[in-house]
C-alpha cells in the first residue's frame, strides 16, 4: 500500500493511504482507449491542460465491503457509475461507458484484494474523470482529450473521533456552490466550500459546515444532511442546487419500507432549530455513512445542542441497518451490492 502518511492504516485520515495499483485510460482523437492498470504513481499531463484551467474534473466515490466469509462486495456501483456520467455531461467532458468504468474498479479492487478492510473498514473507490486538452484559450471550448483513473483507498471512520458527535457550522448567506451546479460531483464544489469550512473550524471547531443560503438549509461540504425523528425524516427535496447522495437515497427507501414518514421538502434554518429542540440531526454520505449532529453552531458563535447533544438511537438504527446491509449480516433485499 502507498501511504501518503506515516500514520498506521486504521488511524489514517481518510484517503490518505491508496492501494498500490490504478485503472487509467484516454480519451483522444474521438474514443476512450483500452483501459490500462498500473501502479499507482504520477501521470504526465500538459500545463495547459483543461481541467487545470477551467475546471473541467468530476469525480466519484463509493465503497467495497469485506464479508465475514472474506468475499468483497461494492455498493451501488451503478447508480454512481450513472452519476459520474451525468457529472462529465454537466461538464461537457467525454462520457466514459459505464460497463468499461465497471470494469476498470473491479480490476482495481481485484489487484488490491488484500487491502480491502474487515468491517468497520472498507475500500473508499474514487473514480476521476478530467480534460487534458492543452488550450488555455479554451475557456468557452469543451475538452476534446480526457483521462479517467480509478483509485482505491482502504478507510475508516471519515471524521476524526469516531462515532463522536458532529459540531456543525450553520452558513446562512453563502451557497456551497454554483446554485445549478450543485448536483455535479466536481472538485469546484468541493474548493468553493473549502473557505468557509477553515474559517468556521478555526473560529469554532466544527466538522463541516452546514450551507442554508437565505435560510434554505441544503447540504454540508462533503454531505447531505437529514432531520430524523422517530419514524420521521425531513430532507431537502432534490434540485440542482445540491449533490444526490446515494446514501441519502439508500436511507430515504430503507426507511419508506419500514413505514416511516419521509418528508421531502425545502425546510428553513428556523423549521431545523426549532426540530432539533428534541428531535436529531445527521450527515450522511459515502464518507460520512451516517454521523450524528451533536451541536450546531450559528454566526456569532451561539451553540444549539442537538436533542440530548449525543448521537440519537434514530439515527444510531438507520446507520447500524445500513452497514448490515453493506456489510454482508442483514438480506441485501434491493440488490445493492455486486460481488467483485
Ligand atoms: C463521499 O462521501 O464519497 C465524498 O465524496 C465525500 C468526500 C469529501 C470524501
Amino acid at each position: 500500500m502507498r501511504a501518503m502518511t506515516r500514520a498506521t492504516p486504521q488511524t489514517a485520515p481518510f484517503g490518505s493511504i491508496l492501494t498500490d495499483d490504478m485503472a487509467i485510460a484516454w480519451y483522444r482523437n474521438g474514443r476512450w482507449g483500452r483501459a490500462e492498470v498500473r501502479a499507482v504513481g504520477p501521470i504526465e499531463i500538459h500545463p495547459a491542460a483543461h481541467a487545470l484551467h477551467y475546471g473541467s474534473e468530476c469525480f466519484e466515490g463509493f465503497k467495497a465491503y469485506r464479508w465475514a466469509d472474506g468475499s468483497v462486495h461494492v455498493f451501488r456501483m451503478d447508480r454512481h457509475i450513472e452519476r459520474l456520467r451525468q457529472s462529465a455531461r454537466s461538464l461537457v467532458l467525454p462520457e466514459p461507458d459505464a460497463a468499461e468504468v465497471a470494469a476498470m474498479v473491479a480490476a482495481v479492487v481485484d489487484r488490491g484484494r488484500a487491502a480491502v478492510p474487515a468491517a468497520p473498514g472498507a475500500l473508499y473507490l474514487r473514480p476521476l474523470l478530467f480534460g487534458t486538452m492543452a488550450n488555455i484559450g479554451a475557456a468557452s471550448t469543451p475538452t476534446d482529450e480526457a483521462c479517467l483513473i480509478v483509485l482505491a483507498s482502504p478507510v475508516w471512520d471519515y471524521f476524526a473521533g469516531g462515532a463522536k458527535p458532529l459540531r456543525i457550522y450553520v452558513e446562512e448567506q453563502a451557497t456551497r456552490s454554483a446554485s445549478r451546479f450543485g448536483i455535479v460531483k466536481t472538485g469546484g464544489n468541493y474548493a468553493a466550500a473549502l473557505g468557509p469550512t477553515v474559517a468556521a473550524r478555526r473560529a469554532h471547531d466544527v466538522d463541516q459546515v452546514l450551507f442554508c443560503p437565505g435560510g434554505d438549509v441544503q447540504e454540508t461540504g462533503a454531505a447531505n444532511f437529514l432531520l430524523i425523528r422517530p419514524r420521521h425524516i425531513l430532507t431537502r427535496s432534490l434540485d440542482a442546487t445540491f449533490l444526490h447522495g446515494v446514501t441519502r437515497d439508500s436511507l430515504l427507501r430503507m426507511a419508506a419500507d419500514w413505514g416511516w414518514r419521509i418528508e421531502e421538502r425545502i425546510f428553513s434554518v428556523d423549521e431545523m432549530l426549532a426540530w432539533v429542540r428534541d428531535g436529531e440531526a445527521a450527515l450522511s454520505g459515502t464518507a460520512a455513512v451516517l454521523s450524528g449532529v451533536g451541536t450546531l453552531i450559528r454566526e456569532g458563535g451561539e451553540e444549539i445542542r442537538v436533542g440530548n447533544g449525543v448521537v440519537g438511537p434514530e439515527t444510531e438504527k438507520l446507520r447500524s441497518a445500513l452497514v448490515a446491509i453493506q456489510q454482508g449480516t442483514s438480506p441485501d433485499r434491493y440488490g445493492w451490492l455486486q460481488r467483485v
